[in-house]
């Protein structure tokens, strides 16, 4: 495998006080200028706490992620926060196409490409998150659901992502994994990541060094043997990362 950055996210999504999520941030501060890692740190804060949270990693090895952002450019758009917005507030990456803003807030695809579209131009890299329901797990459709998600993700952004590939992250996140304490099997791992790899490298030679992470009750117990999963560049994290000492421990195990 070549020696490339593994990358370590940790998605807050809608949780915590200003007062907690400074304290959260901090000690993941400390323990990152400690530890030295080697991979790419990123904390995805609410929005409303990316500026203190900010100011505090500012120059630190710890990146900024962004759970969200408008599908349109500056203007008229009440309550939204755009791509410049974010980038203007140190952002660097940005989630889109998170099951629950696809099963909740009843997002879809043409939406998710305006925001992918709006990111790049931006200069933010996309966190893009994708996977089969319990449902369809169970209806064997694992595969035909990823093939359909990535190949539309791809032909919607066409243009950006040929021209900028590393602006895009992949997420491969099973929505029956959520927040439920399972994770696939080691060998559903192994077939679903080189699944991925290889549609993404079918659709274009120039897709190939994209990442691809693993999201969905990862721990500190699971997260090392996750990571020995070929094809698999880092993990995405949901409740251990509101968990200092578990984020942490997390970041030192892989
Ligand atoms: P959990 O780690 O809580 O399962 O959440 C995963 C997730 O949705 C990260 O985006």
């Amino acid at each position: 495998k070549i020696m490339s950055k593994k990358i370590i996210a940790g998605n807050w999504k809608q949780n915590g006080t200003l007062k907690s999520s400074i304290s959260l941030a901090k000690k993941v501060l400390q323990a990152v200028k400690k530890a030295k890692y080697t991979h790419e740190i990123i904390i995805i804060p609410p929005s409303i706490f990316l500026l203190p949270i900010r100011d505090l990693i500012h120059k630190s090895q710890i990146k900024l992620g962004a759970q969200n952002v408008s599908a349109f450019s500056d203007g008229a758009y009440t309550g939204e926060i755009s791509g410049s917005m974010l980038k203007d507030s140190g952002v660097d990456y940005c989630l889109v196409g998170h099951s629950e803003r696809r099963h909740i807030i009843n997002e879809d695809e043409s939406v998710f490409s305006s925001k992918v579209s709006r990111l790049i131009d931006s200069d933010i890299r996309v966190i893009y998150c994708f996977g089969e329901t319990l449902n369809d797990y169970k209806n064997k459709k694992t595969k035909l659901i990823i093939k359909s998600q990535l190949k539309k993700l791809f032909l919607n952004n066409k243009n950006n992502l040929k021209k900028h590939p590393s602006k895009l992250i992949l997420a491969y996140e099973p929505v029956w994994a959520i927040g439920t304490g399972l994770v696939p099997s080691p060998e559903e791992l192994v077939s679903i990541f080189k699944y991925i790899r290889d549609t993404v490298n079918k659709l274009d030679k120039k897709y190939s060094p994209i990442k691809i992470l693993y999201g969905g009750s990862v721990t500190p117990d699971n997260a090392s043997s996750l990571m020995d999963t070929k094809h698999l560049d880092g993990l995405l994290i949901g409740g251990a990362s509101l968990v200092a000492k578990k984020f942490i421990d997390i970041c030192s195990t892989i």
